[in-house]
């Protein structure tokens, strides 16, 4: 069939992405479901910083070994993605059309080792896969005109009307929930609230301090304030964010641009708090974060630094003090376990999600919608199909 996608031929094409354009929209290949995959009409996918750093070139995009270097060959982004099944290949057991699914950007095999001891994100095939821009079985449905492939980002390869993705990829949801919203849970509230509740495991009364309030940092602030976290302290450069993050549960904002950031928390939390998050992808950042949080303090990495940047403290700080370093990715989550419960959550009101949405977009307009994210001017916008 065709499909009209959004697919990036070219990395660090410059700003504003509205004129160099980017990602290309126009209708490509797809095949129908192979051996264990579904067909999905995608219903919304949010434009998240992990996109944004693969359009820029500053992380490293699917590098497809097994095809060859150097050219890199064009690929379909998108991984917070919510959708309808509308066929299943052969072996499919759990997933029938009219279904309504959220996409988890690693595919969870279920038989390797970390699949076995309850660490799915950590997954050995998903994250192989990830990395050659396959599917989980080592296909590839999406085709130009002429033949040559085009990449899964992810496995979920949202930005585009239809997709296939791996059974492994998709957690079946509840109808009640609006799907298009639905896609925030694949990444931003996943990420974030997991981040303090599977990775942190922060206690009512213990102290927090959240660097970077975009989808993923603000997602980390509902997670505290559920948590019961106090007080909860926010740190970005835009003061424009700050509203926001006090309405959902932030108790003092710092900017960093005007203040050193370690130096206000610590006076705030009276010589630095018991957990530091990371939500921005800046080695600067993350050690900034450590240097925050008190004796015996923990620090959860969740933004993604460019590959070649390093951080570094003073060693016996680690030792002497008890601190703790954690990485954190995709919050530590059991996704089929985690997402209908984060949004039970939501539907009960206890979750705030519709204040991360700045606004709904059509697939044609995703250049600028990347725009918009990379000046820092929104919180999450959704492609809505
Ligand atoms: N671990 C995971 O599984 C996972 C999942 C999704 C996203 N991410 C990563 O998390 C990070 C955040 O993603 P997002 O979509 O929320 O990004 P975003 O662009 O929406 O938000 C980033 C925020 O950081 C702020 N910021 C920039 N420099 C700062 C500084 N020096 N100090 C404090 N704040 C600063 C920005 O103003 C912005 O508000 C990215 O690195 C992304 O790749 C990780
Ligand atoms: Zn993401
Ligand atoms: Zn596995």
């Amino acid at each position: 069939m065709l499909t009209r996608a959004a697919v990036m031929y070219e990395t660090e094409k410059p700003r504003p992405y509205a004129g160099s354009q980017p990602l290309v929209i126009e209708e490509i290949e797809l095949d129908g479901p192979g051996e264990g995959e579904v067909l999905v009409e995608m219903a919304g996918a949010g434009l998240c910083h992990s996109d944004l750093s693969t359009i820029n070139g500053s992380i490293a995009r699917p590098v497809p070994r097994h095809l060859g270097l150097p050219t890199p060959p064009p690929v379909i982004l998108g991984h917070e993605a919510s959708g309808i099944v509308r066929e299943v290949g052969p072996g499919v057991r759990d997933l029938k059309p009219d279904d309504h699914v959220v996409f988890s950007f690693v595919p969870m095999c279920g038989h390797c080792h970390f699949c076995s001891v309850g660490r799915p994100v950590l997954c050995k095939e998903g994250g192989k896969a990830n990395l050659a821009g396959t599917l989980l079985r080592n296909t590839i449905r999406f085709h130009r005109k002429d033949g040559g492939p085009v990449l899964h980002y992810l496995g979920a390869a949202a930005f585009s009307q239809y997709t296939v993705a791996a059974q492994e990829s998709l957690v079946k949801i509840e109808k009640d929930i609006p799907l298009d919203k639905a896609a925030l849970f694949g990444c931003a509230i996943i990420t974030g609230v997991g981040a303090v509740v599977n990775t942190a495991r922060v206690n009512p009364g213990e102290s927090v301090v959240i660097f970077g309030l975009g989808g993923v940092g603000l997602s980390a602030v509902m997670g505290a304030k559920l948590a019961g976290a106090y007080p909860i302290i926010v740190v970005d450069t835009q003061p424009a964010k700050f509203e926001l993050a006090k309405r959902l549960g932030a108790d003092h904002t710092i900017n960093a641009l005007e203040t050193d950031p370690v130096k206000a928390v610590k006076s705030l939390s009276g010589g630095g708090t018991d957990f530091a998050f990371e939500a921005v992808g800046n080695a600067k950042v993350m050690a900034q974060a450590y240097e925050s949080t008190m004796r015996g303090g923990k620090t959860v990495c969740i933004g993604v630094a460019p590959p070649s940047q390093q951080f570094s403290i003073a060693a016996a700080s680690i030792t002497y003090m008890e601190k703790t370093i954690m990485g954190s990715f995709m919050g530590s989550a059991v996704p089929r376990r985690d997402i209908p419960r984060l949004i039970s959550l939501y539907m009960n009101g206890k979750l705030p999600v519709d204040e991360l949405v700045s606004q709904y977009l059509p697939l044609e307009e995703i250049n600028t919608g990347f725009d918009r994210l990379a000046e820092g001017a929104t919180v999450r916008q959704i492609i809505k199909f």
